[in-house]
Order: C-alpha cells, then structure tokens, then sequence
C-alpha cells in the first residue's frame, strides 16, 4: 500500500503542475478550468453528504467507482482523509446546474437541486472512469459549472419490432444517465407485437405478444408490470422518466390479433392496422388499458402515437359505424375522423391529469395547448412543425435525419435507412441545433429539447442495437446539454477517443468513427433485406 503511494507521488512529480486543457466529459461543460494539482482517490476516501436526501446519491457514486474501477470507498464515518464532499445548497427540485471542483484538499460537487449534485457525479465518474492505473489514483484538479442546454434530453427504444428484455434496457439507462440523458420513450405497442402486459386484456401480451419483425411465430415476449416497475425505479434512481408509448390508432395489429373486435382493419400491405374509431367500446377498452398504463408510469406523460394512420385507415371508409360518426360529428374525410378519435382519446389522457404526447401527424388536429406536446419527427416536412408551434404546443425535436439511428452513419454500412442519399452520420448528430429549423423563430420556448429514436425493424440483436447507439449517443448528449456556442466537432472527437475504451471495459459493440474496420457492422443472422 505505502509502496503505491510512493510509486503515484515520484510519477506525479515528474507531471507538470498545469495539464491538458481539454476536459474529458461528455456533454462539454459549460466551463472546465484546469487547476494545479492533483486529489488522490483511494479506499479511505469518504464521500461527505450535507444532507440525508443525498445518501442514495452517494451510495450510487461508491458503487460506480466499485463497479468500474475496483474500488470501494471509505464509509462516511471514518471520515479523517481528504474527502468527496457532496452538498445541496438549496431545495430547487428543477435544477440540473452543478459545479465540481478538485483540489487537493477535497472534491466537492454542489448544487441547489439533488438533480444537480446526480449530474456532478457523473461527471466526476467520467473522469475517475478515464484514470489509468490502480488504487491510488491521482485525479487531475478542475473547476468545473455545469448546465443543460435544453430540458428534454430523450433516447427512444421501439421494442415490439424487436425485443431486448430488461437487461438491455438497464444498460441503455445506465448509459443514458453517464450522458446526462433524462427521458426514455418506450415504442411498446406496434404492428409485430404488444410487449407490455395488461391485466384486464392479458390476450394482448399472450397473443400480441408473438412474433416480432423478423418471425412473426417468435414465442410471446413482454414486460410484466413488475418489470416495468422494476425499470421505472431504476430509471428514476438515475432522473430518467420513462414515457410508455400506447400507439393509436395506426400501428395496432398486435392488439387486434389478440382482440379482433375493436380492430378497424388496414390494408394489403398494412392488414389489421387501425383501431375501429366507429365503435363506442373502442374507446372503452383502450381507457381500460390507459388506465393500467397510467398506474404503472407515474410520469404525468403518456404518448399515444398518432403516426401513419392514412396507411391503413381506407377500411373505415366503408365502416358503417365509421359512417355514423361521420355524420354525427360533421367529420368530412378520414383524416377529421382520426383527429376525432386523437382528441377523444386524449381527454382520456388527461382525465388522468396526464399530458399527452404525439407524433407531429396530431398536429393537425384540436387540442389544449398547455397540455400537448408534439414530436416533430418528419424532417421534409417542416410545415408540420410550424403547424404545432403555431397552435402553441410544446414540441420536442426528433427529425429523421439526424435523430433516427436506424439510419446508417456511415455509406459502407449495409442495413439501415437513407433518406433520399441523407445518412445520419456523427458528425451530423453533434451538430444538430434547434435553431437550424428556420420556422422555429422566435419560439424557441416551446421547444423543449431533442430525441434521438431507435427503430427496430432492421435491428434484432443487441451488438447491432449499440453499434447504431455507440457512439451517436455521446454526439446526442452534446447536442441536448451543451451550449451550441460551444460546440467543437474535433473537440469532441479528442473526448471521445478515450470513451471508445469504456465501451470496450463495458463489452459495448460500437461503431468506431476513427477506423470502422476495426469493429465491422454486426450483420443480422440470415437474409439482409436493405430497408431503403
Ligand atoms: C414514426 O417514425 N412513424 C414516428
């Protein structure tokens, strides 16, 4: 033990007192100085709180630095060595600004909200994570504020085209919170299969629940409500909110498999796809469902889809129930009836005092403002997005081009989407900023911030789900948190070349910007049909 202190102190001085100005955190801090000296971390180092609220913080920063590094730190009662000190000045639920400063004497992370002090942590993990060597670690000092740029920091994981289980979902969250990420939409309804169990329905998830995109007799596969549960709680340990997506009344086969008496038909190419909008106990049975959604997500947000209805809505045309309504309710085409059937079903949702969330589709149709929030997803069509700022929603950007990652990044890659020769490259997704849509103006303050969405279809084995979220995820953070006068593309690539190490420690398969060869793409067993 001495002989370690001894062989860190004659290496440190032969270490010039000042170091790299570059500070290794992905986001880019707001302001990182580098300051003389060095903080030795060590097994007697306490982590110090001021407040009881903060002990599952420290219990999650002790942890980390076991988990990644080997080590476990002192217990706060045998406090006599320098010390991690984490201090919450105030009781600001909201704020997400920290300052981490390290000094010889101490590291000290401080906010006036517990958000704040998570977030200081995992910047201090990022840098005790990139410290060579063993116990004792020197760890460079660093003053160091810190703020997000923008409030919805959002990864999206559709898991009924394929479905990864509980254990993938940790990690993505695990990764999501090392990036200061702090919204996970969960795609668990679609076409191939419903992947979230419902009590009152359980054909939906034994029935529903078969197959996926790529075999459509897969055994039945789901999240009971304990799971999710299970996933709610671990998220929220890391300030993620978990938003369940109920897809409506497009995108519904699985369900009408299982319960064929609320299905409103497709068509050739989309069969079974719509949710029957002339039927009163549509509406019944999917608040029943709503209901249990509703309990088991205690965000306040639940998304009820909304997209690509008109792919398989010209059934309803010759519905008599679909007619009745028509003319009941002076509606004058399909498109007016499936606004009818979004509204009616979002006062469902806020019955349950709960904001609804759609994709920009529902644009078009009538509801509260203060109580809708738009995902503006079709990147050539910007029109939808000044339609749901003209009509005073909030709106989180997720445009295709850059934030679908199932798009490929790189052109030698082989499966994944192009839109028109556009790929969504690394580059492009670091320097995605908000104020590029022109029709944004001066209303920026309903944009809430941005998405990154991992479709499934062409993805249906883990390695192949992190090479298409490795490293885009880092180029993401960076757009959602940093401050867009500050971003550096070559910056960022310097920061980043150490992370690939993590991934590595991490057994991530990822895709590497610097030399692809080195970790090919990970080609789906069998047939490769190039979704294009
Ligand atoms: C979508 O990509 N259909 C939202």
């Amino acid at each position: 033990m001495k002989i370690q202190f001894l062989v860190l102190f004659i290496t440190l001085l032969f270490v010039k007192p000042g170091h790299t100005q570059v500070c290794p955190i992905i986001p880019l801090p707001e302001t990182a100085i580098a300051k003389p000296g060095y903080f030795i971390i060590s097994k007697h180092t306490p982590v110090l709180i001021n407040d009881p609220s903060l002990r599952r913080h420290a219990a999650f920063l002790q942890n980390e630095v076991l988990k990644t590094k080997g080590v476990a730190l002192a217990f706060q009662d045998q406090a006599n060595a320098p010390a991690i000190k984490l201090v919450l000045s105030g009781k600001n639920s909201s704020s997400e600004a920290y300052k981490l400063s390290i000094e010889p004497s101490e590291i000290k992370i401080i906010s006036s909200g517990e958000k704040g002090i998570f977030y200081g942590i995992n910047s201090l993990i990022q840098l005790i994570r990139q410290l060579p060597g063993s116990e004792p670690f020197a760890i460079s000092g660093w003053e160091i504020t810190d703020k997000p740029a923008l409030a919805w920091r959002g990864i999206m994981l559709d898991e009924s085209r394929h479905f990864f289980g509980k254990e993938t979902v940790k990690e993505m969250l695990d990764w999501m919170a090392f990036y200061k990420l702090n919204k996970f939409h969960w795609h668990l309804t679609d076409a191939p299969g419903w992947r979230l169990e419902i009590k009152k329905y359980p054909k939906l998830t034994l029935v529903g629940g078969i197959g996926n995109h790529t075999d459509s007799l897969a055994p039945a596969k789901y999240y009971t409500q304990e799971d999710i549960k299970e996933i709610v709680a671990y998220a929220a340990e890391r300030y993620i909110t978990v938003i369940p997506e109920i897809d409506m009344p497009g995108h519904a086969r699985s369900a009408n498999m299982a319960y064929p008496e609320y299905s409103g038909g497709g068509t050739a190419k989309y069969p079974e796809f719509t949710f029957n909008p002339g039927k009163e106990k549509t509406y019944s049975y999917l608040t029943d469902i709503l209901r249990e959604v509703n309990v088991l997500f205690p965000s306040g947000m639940i998304h009820l889809g909304g997209d690509e209805v008109s792919f398989g809505s010209k059934n309803w045309e010759r519905d008599s129930g679909v007619k009745q309504l028509m003319q009941k309710n002076d509606l004058k085409n399909l498109k007016e009836v499936e606004d009818y059937f979004v509204r009616r079903m979002a006062d469902t949702v806020f019955q349950m005092n709960n904001k609804v969330l759609l994709w920009d589709e529902a644009a078009t149709g009538d509801l509260p403002s203060d109580k809708t929030i738009i995902f503006w997803w079709r990147h050539d069509r910007p029109e939808q997005l000044k339609m749901a700022l003209d009509k005073g929603y909030s709106v989180v950007l997720c445009p295709r081009v850059p934030f679908y990652f199932d798009f490929i990044q790189d052109t030698t890659q082989r499966v994944g989407r192009i839109w028109k020769g556009a790929i969504a490259d690394l580059r492009k997704v670091y320097d995605y900023m908000p104020e590029q849509e022109s029709v944004i103006g001066k209303r920026g303050d309903q944009i809430l911030g941005v998405q990154a969405n991992l479709w499934t279809e062409n993805l249906s084995t883990v390695p192949h789900l992190q090479y298409m979220l490795f490293p885009r995820i880092g180029a993401f953070a960076e757009s959602a948190w940093s401050a867009p006068g500050k971003k550096d593309y070559t910056g960022f690539l310097e920061r980043l070349k150490p992370q690939l190490e993590l991934y590595k420690q991490d057994k991530i398969y990822y895709y590497n910007p610097f030399n692809p060869a080195v970790t090919p793409e990970p080609l789906p067993p069998g047939k490769i049909t190039i979704n294009r």
